[in-house]
């Protein structure tokens, strides 16, 4: 008899141990490892994941970008780097509710429309389900197929068949295979469903969705194992509670890391935003004080985004910190450079600080704003609407250069702002085009920056 080889995986991030461990060393969750079934590869099932392949010279292989197939959904064509390549295994994560499924079924159906058959994938809906959210969203074509199933060897077998331009599965964490003897979800499964499928899009060259779940109390493999094994990871940003979607490239082999697509959930679906400056722009308070606008740059794109802060005196010992958007630890070091460098002392006072529109914004560029809005708030005085600041701020006050100016001025123009603050940097000095008719104010430290904005 064949003896059955376990060992124990981290159910949040895919870490394995022979043994059981109270705490997963590789993320330090606590109580998550499971004992699963370990396959080893033998027999029909090998011969399966053989490439079978030659060494060939770089030079000789063919690609061009034909290899991608636009979907016609500008932002998220944007995200994938510029359509969807062929053979790509691109996984797509997020809360529940937040519009994976209703994103993925609008891509099939843009694929659909240019007479491609394409294959959806549900182990989580009833065909009928998926007919009711396809009226929502106007996707009726007859070449967008519903594929109501959880057993991953009847899909392979469905994949091969068809043959379609793109497929989904959604979610991956539904998927069975029955060569393995854990449930769905776990990671195993998830793995097993995940490696199977790849190799698939590899092989014939079909485009492959992953949905994934994202869930708090990791009971569900948590999509971490798959991020390492297929080609892009896009991730919704922002609440269900909000209007706007945004999803964002974490991990990209064919385009720019971090690009980002915005959408707006409306009755019918998620309908882009065609330019994301306004959108996030357009709820700015008038005159208020602790409002700056700053542009940043989300991968290769400058969105302006506004930055709120709100200084007022604590009543208690410690003074409350937050900051959403932006990065706490950041935002500490700002306070104390301020206080040291332009004599604003904040150690009294509570500070919250926001990125409106509920965008995230981890780039240093937009250190200048953070410290604009909060003194802008903690002396009552507003800043002018017509001025965007950016730029670096290094722990003795000086600010520094950042990357892509030229391209964050001209947005700032394009949307009507007319004087801009940046760092001092080498460069040129001449802006071209929309850039011409800011007002430019190059500072080197903190300091000046005050005196130009009050
Ligand atoms: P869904 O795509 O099912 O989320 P996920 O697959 O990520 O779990 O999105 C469900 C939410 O979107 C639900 O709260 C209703 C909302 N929605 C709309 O507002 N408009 C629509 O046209 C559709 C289809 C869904
Ligand atoms: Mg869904």
């Amino acid at each position: 008899m064949k003896k059955i080889k376990t060992q124990f995986f981290c159910q949040n991030c895919g870490h394995s141990s022979p043994k059981w461990l109270g705490k997963c060393p590789s993320c330090n969750e606590w109580n998550s490892f499971v004992e699963e079934e370990v396959r080893t590869i033998d027999g029909e099932g090998a011969q399966d994941l053989k490439f079978n392949g030659v060494p060939m010279p770089i030079d000789a292989i063919t690609a061009d970008e034909g290899e991608r197939v636009r979907s016609g959904i500008l932002e998220m064509d944007r995200v994938l780097g510029g359509g969807i390549v062929r053979g790509s295994a691109v996984l797509v994560g997020g809360d529940p509710g937040i519009g994976k499924s209703t994103l993925l079924l609008q891509v099939l159906q843009k694929l659909a429309e240019q007479e491609l058959t394409v294959l959806y994938v549900s182990g989580e809906e009833s065909a009928k389900q998926i007919k009711l959210r396809g009226k929502r969203l106007g996707a009726s074509s007859k070449n967008l197929l519903v594929l109501v199933e959880i057993d991953l060897d009847a899909i392979l077998r469905q994949i091969k068949e068809i043959k379609p331009a793109a497929v989904v599965i959604d979610s991956i964490q539904t998927v069975y295979s029955s060569v393995l003897s854990s449930a769905p979800g776990s990671v195993g499964q998830v793995r097993e469903a995940t490696e199977k499928l790849i190799l698939v899009a590899k092989k014939t060259g079909i485009p492959i969705f992953l949905v994934g779940h994202v869930t708090k109390d990791g009971s569900i493999a948590g999509p971490k194992v798959m991020e390492h094994m297929v080609d892009t990871v896009l991730y919704f940003e922002g609440d269900s509670g909000h209007a706007y979607r945004i999803i964002r490239g974490i991990k990209n082999r064919f385009g720019p890391a971090n690009e980002i697509g915005i959408f707006e959930m409306r009755d019918n679906g998620l309908i882009e935003v065609a330019n994301p400056s306004e959108f996030f722009l357009s709820e700015r308070p008038e005159g208020a004080s602790g409002s700056v606008v700053s542009p940043s740059l989300e991968g290769t794109r400058p969105i302006l985004v506004e930055i709120q802060s709100l200084v007022s005196a604590t009543n208690l010992g410690m003074p409350r910190r937050t900051a959403i958007g932006v990065d706490h630890n950041r935002v500490s070091m700002l306070v104390a450079v301020m206080g040291k460098v332009c004599g604003l002392q904040l150690g009294n006072q509570d500070i919250f600080i926001n990125v409106a529109g509920g965008v995230k914004v981890e780039e240093p560029a937009i250190d200048m704003g953070i410290v604009a809005s909060m003194a802008s708030s903690y002396l009552d005085r507003p800043i002018d609407a017509g001025t965007v600041v950016f730029g670096e701020v290094g722990l003795s006050g000086e600010v520094r250069g950042i990357s892509q100016m030229d391209v964050r001025i001209k947005e700032a123009a394009r949307m009507g702002f007319n004087r801009c603050i940046l760092p001092r940097t080498q460069g040129r000095d001449r802006q071209t085009g929309e850039g011409a008719r800011m007002k430019l104010i190059r500072i080197s430290s903190l300091k000046e920056l005050l005196g130009h904005l009050f």
